[in-house]
């Protein structure tokens, strides 16, 4: 087990080879993660942005779900090990952080992640319609790629408002003039 992972992180790592693996790191909001309650100050500007020493991931990298699923899904420890057995990070807050995932990793735990976008349970949202209708993760979420520790969600999301939700679905389809996507009652609520 623990071999396979090896190989999967060295693997993974000469993948991202072109990527910039660095030096100095963003730690902004990473003192922040113990007071609002992220177990580990993951950062995602600096996997997923793409300013130098940034690492430039794709969301769906991680959140793989997304295109095929109702739920956009959060990576298992597995997955963030793959990388992170081989980087164990430069500055002292990323090895700090490293290693307690390096804790969840070894006691065989999941990262107890707190959840930040939802909606009640009587209405359902489901990713893949939307990703493959082509809309970005960006027009509901937020520059995600910039921001340190999620710890709120973006001002513009309206997802425990159902106008919101309307609204873009009454958008005309540029090529019928109808509603892009239905309104019934029944789509969202079952
Ligand atoms: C290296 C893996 C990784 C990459 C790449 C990544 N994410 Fe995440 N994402 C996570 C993890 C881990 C969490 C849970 C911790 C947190 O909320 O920050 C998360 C949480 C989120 C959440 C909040 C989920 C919730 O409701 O609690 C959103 C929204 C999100 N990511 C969007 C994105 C977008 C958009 C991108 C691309 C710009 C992206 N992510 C890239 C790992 C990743
Ligand atoms: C493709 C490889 C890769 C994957 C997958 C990956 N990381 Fe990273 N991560 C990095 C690199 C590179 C750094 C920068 C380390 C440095 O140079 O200090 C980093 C930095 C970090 C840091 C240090 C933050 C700081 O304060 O500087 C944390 C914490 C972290 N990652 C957590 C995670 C978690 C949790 C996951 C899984 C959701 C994950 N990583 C997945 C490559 C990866
Ligand atoms: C049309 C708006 C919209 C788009 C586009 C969208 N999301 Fe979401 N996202 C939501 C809503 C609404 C929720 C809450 C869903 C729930 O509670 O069932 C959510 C929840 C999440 C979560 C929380 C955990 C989960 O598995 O649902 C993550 C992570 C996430 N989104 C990531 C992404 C990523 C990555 C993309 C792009 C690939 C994306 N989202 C695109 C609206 C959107
Ligand atoms: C930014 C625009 C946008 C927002 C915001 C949005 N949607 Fe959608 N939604 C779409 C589009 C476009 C489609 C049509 C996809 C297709 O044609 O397959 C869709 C399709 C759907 C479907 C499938 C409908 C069917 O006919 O089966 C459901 C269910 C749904 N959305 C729920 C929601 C919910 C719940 C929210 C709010 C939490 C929401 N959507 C917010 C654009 C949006
Ligand atoms: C495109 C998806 C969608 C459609 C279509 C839709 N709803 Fe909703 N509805 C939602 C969401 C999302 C919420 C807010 C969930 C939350 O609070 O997190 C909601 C909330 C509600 C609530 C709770 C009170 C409130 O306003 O927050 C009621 C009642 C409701 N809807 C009834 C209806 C009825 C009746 C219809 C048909 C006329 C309908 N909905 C059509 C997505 C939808």
């Amino acid at each position: 087990m623990k071999t396979h992972w090896l190989i999967g992180g060295l693997a993974g790592v000469f993948a991202l080879g072109a990527l910039a693996f660095v030096q100095g790191g963003d730690t902004e909001g990473a003192e922040a993660a113990a007071e609002t309650g992220q177990p580990i100050g993951f950062l995602h500007n600096q996997h997923a942005g793409a300013e130098p020493g940034q690492n430039n991931m794709n969301c769906q990298y991680c959140h793989f779900s997304a295109e095929r699923s109702v739920d956009a899904g959060i990576p298992s420890v597995a997955s963030c090990w793959g990388c992170h057995q081989v980087v164990a990070g430069q500055t002292e807050q990323a090895q700090t952080e490293i290693a307690r995932l390096r804790g969840y990793w070894e006691r065989g735990e999941p990262i107890p992640w707190r959840r930040i976008y939802k909606i009640s349970d009587h209405a359902h949202f489901p990713h893949m319609r939307h990703v493959n209708a082509g809309l970005e993760c960006q027009q509901c979420h937020g520059e995600v790629q910039t921001m340190g520790v999620l710890v709120e969600r973006d001002p513009a999301w309206g997802g425990n408002n159902m106008g919101w939700c309307i609204e873009c679905h009454r958008q005309p389809d540029p090529v019928t003039g109808e509603a892009q996507a239905s309104v019934d009652c029944s789509v969202c609520h079952y």
